[in-house]
């Protein structure tokens, strides 16, 4: 017995240096460690010897299957970590993947520019709807359904009543109605009209808004504020000019000019040999419109301005298509970063 228990270690020595993946050395561990293995059997065959040869048997066997033990469970983990280690190999000298970082949009510089401006001078934000009652867009705002001015601005509509909206001015009575004076708010968003789309025109587009009311507001007022928004937005060497313009829901009212970048005034094609670019109407808001918002037209005074962001971002940029802005061309997009 003693011979076959030697000779058994040493058929494992010999095995085992032969098996070297981890699929061999489980099946050799089964073989020898195993319920019905080389050992387990020899264990049994202990229980048929005479009793005084149990002891010594016993032991020398156990000492072979702690051994044996031993070497499996260190073969075992050489062979994890060599299979670990291959599967591990990368290749350091490959260039990285480099991720591509989007830029914001010219019209959104735009109106993150201005709403910064903006608020530098004390105005707050409003939100308001694109869908939007005829009464806002139009009524409020002294526009009344037989009015001329309604054909300008020839709109999608959806009931009667309700139209997607032409100008962001409805926001102007949805503030009036929202809280009581003094007022100091922008607001911008996307507009709609029934034109048809070219260079200059599309049937969406977007603006931005601006009201202040209070007490003793005046046009002089509005003249400061639009002039110091212009020169932030478009340098400070740039000059304003105000000419007279209708617009039902100011008076007096204004068409505003910012004077030419390129030729410095004295008259370009961009400028169309004026020295100036229109960029925006306003005016005193009529006492009709702060009346029919429920304020009392002879305590209160404002001013209301409303340009196109596209015109502001066009001068700005000098981009010289509106279509650039829908289009999505990356080559076009990635300019503005
Ligand atoms: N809402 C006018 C337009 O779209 C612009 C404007 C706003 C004019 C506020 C005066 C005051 O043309």
């Amino acid at each position: 017995m003693i011979e076959k228990i030697i000779k058994l270690r040493k058929q494992f020595d010999d095995d085992i240096s032969l098996k070297k993946d981890t699929d061999e050395i489980e099946k050799l561990k089964n073989e020898y460690l195993g319920r019905k293995g080389y050992i387990a059997k020899m264990l049994k065959e202990i229980s048929l010897l005479p009793k005084e040869e149990r002891p010594k048997i016993g032991q020398l066997l156990n000492k072979t299957k702690k051994e044996i033990q031993k070497i499996v469970s260190e073969e075992e983990n050489i062979s994890l970590t060599k299979k670990n280690k291959t599967e591990d190999i990368f290749d350091i000298t490959i260039p990285g993947k480099t991720f591509k970082i989007g830029s914001l949009h010219p019209i959104e510089l735009i109106l993150r520019k201005t709403q910064e401006i903006f608020l530098g001078m004390g105005f707050n934000f409003v939100d308001g709807p694109e869908i939007e009652l005829d009464y806002y867009n139009f009524e409020g705002l002294n526009i009344p359904k037989d009015h001329p001015a309604r054909d300008d601005q020839d709109s999608f509509y959806i009931t009667t009543e309700i139209l997607l909206r032409t100008q962001t001015s409805p926001m102007q009575v949805r503030t009036m109605e929202n809280q009581p004076p003094p007022i100091r708010m922008i607001s911008t968003g996307k507009c709609y009209r029934r034109d048809a789309i070219d260079s200059t025109h599309s049937p969406m587009f977007y603006q931005i808004e601006g009201l202040a009311v209070d007490k003793g507001i005046r046009f002089s007022d509005l003249k400061g504020v639009i002039t110091e928004f212009c020169q932030q937005i478009f340098g400070k060497d740039r000059k304003v000019r105000f000419r007279p313009g209708y617009f039902p829901f100011v008076e007096p009212g204004a068409e505003v000019d910012v004077s030419c970048g390129l030729c410095e005034g004295k008259g370009c094609r961009s400028c169309g040999y004026t020295g100036w670019l229109e960029i925006m109407g306003a005016g005193m808001v009529h006492p009709n419109v702060l009346e029919m918002a429920g304020y009392d037209s002879k305590k209160l005074t404002g001013f209301a301005f409303g340009m196109g962001a596209e015109r502001i971002a066009m001068l700005k940029y000098g981009i010289n298509d509106i279509r650039l802005f829908f289009e999505n061309d990356i080559r076009f997009l990635k300019q503005f970063k």
